[in-house]
């Protein structure tokens, strides 16, 4: 049986990956701090193709021991302050965790030749498109406007351009959407399960930028996009970079208040100016639809109608709930 290291497992997009890949009969090890609680890995504790490691990847000392006990096939890499906000907030904890732990990982996975190593980017990267009224594609100039992306671009620069490349390692850069959608450990601080939720909650939801273009994916096709990597043939993904979503599902915010609108029709909107939030960017997601035949499963009008349900049937108790939060909510 193959076995998967995945970092950062209990969150939001790793609880998700951590099924789907015992689901395929990968052996899993997770390395979490459980920053938002563990949660998330409550029902498959005892499932005996899980491990699991309360380890922090910046611990060097403490991880070293699993990355080298461990005959890994492959390291996905999703443990990182999350979020421009986040890293604003922690800049050096980002840079820490982000960068150094990063590239440790990275050095590891030649260093043990594990076969594959995933790492989970953004499509933040291109921040403010030259051309408003185009689209980016993998090959389109990078132009982070946040700590957050710009520890996304150097690691994905190290990892894909600047480490010497070896027949027998397979990196790939996955540039994901911004995410939505139910998971074990959810979020509401994403933009169509925090709007969702504020009007699903009978609040006036506050937007601004609402001109503004971004993709989004669901989390659940976050997983789909990173199996679909794992298990292509090496040409097709070794030193790659693709976007993860769909053309179809660009969005401006005004776009995403619309379509919840049609689910909630007494929503209350508030259209605020606030100087924040540059990013502006339609991305094209044709390579990873044509050169690994991934698509999408799910769109964000379902996505609206599963997060208006688990907050107006009261599944989720308390939405504003510290831990469904990556910063503390409020601020
Ligand atoms: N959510 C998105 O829209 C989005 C979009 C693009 C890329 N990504 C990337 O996907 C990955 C996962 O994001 P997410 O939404 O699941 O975030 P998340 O915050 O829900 O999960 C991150 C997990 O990493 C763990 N973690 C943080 N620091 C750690 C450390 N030092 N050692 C061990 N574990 C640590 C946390 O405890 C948490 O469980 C991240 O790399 C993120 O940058 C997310």
């Amino acid at each position: 049986m193959k076995k998967v290291l995945v970092t950062g497992g209990a969150g939001y997009v790793g609880s998700i990956l951590l099924r789907e890949l015992m689901q395929a009969g990968y052996e899993v090890v997770c390395v979490d701090t459980l920053m938002f609680g563990g949660d998330s890995l409550i029902d498959i504790w005892h499932h005996p193709q899980f491990t699991f490691h309360k380890v922090d990847v910046t611990d060097f000392e403490a991880l070293d021991p699993i990355l080298d006990s461990n005959d890994f096939f492959a390291y996905v890499h999703l443990a990182a302050i999350v979020g421009d906000p986040a890293c604003k907030r922690q800049p050096e904890l980002a840079q820490k965790t982000n960068w150094e732990a990063s590239v440790h990982l990275l050095e590891k996975a030649r260093e043990n030749k594990v076969e594959r190593f995933v790492f989970a980017s953004t499509c933040s990267n291109y921040g403010k498109m030259a051309d408003p009224g185009g689209m980016v594609k993998e090959d389109s100039p990078l132009a982070p406007v946040s700590l957050y992306a710009e520890l996304k671009v150097k690691f994905e620069k190290l990892m894909l351009e600047e480490s010497e490349k070896s027949p027998d390692f397979c990196p790939t850069s996955l540039r994901f959407a911004t995410v939505y959608g139910l998971s074990h450990r959810m979020r509401f601080d994403l933009t169509v399960n925090e709007f969702t939720k504020e009007l699903a909650m009978g609040k006036t939801l506050v937007v601004f930028g609402e001109q503004f273009w971004r993709p989004y994916c669901h989390v659940s096709d976050f997983s789909q996009a990173i199996m679909t990597v794992l298990e292509a043939e090496r040409d097709k993904v070794a030193y790659n970079v693709f976007n993860v979503g769909d053309t179809a599902e660009n969005y401006t915010k005004q776009m995403i208040v619309d379509e919840i609108l049609k689910q909630i029709p007494d929503g209350k909107i508030e259209y605020v100016v606030k100087k924040e939030d540059p990013r502006d960017y339609r991305v094209d997601f044709t390579r990873i639809r044509e050169e690994l035949g991934f698509a999408i499963t799910k769109t964000v009008p379902e996505g609206i109608a599963e997060v208006r349900d688990i907050v107006s049937l009261g599944v989720v108790q308390d939405p504003e709930e510290q831990r469904y939060y990556n910063i503390p909510h409020g601020e």
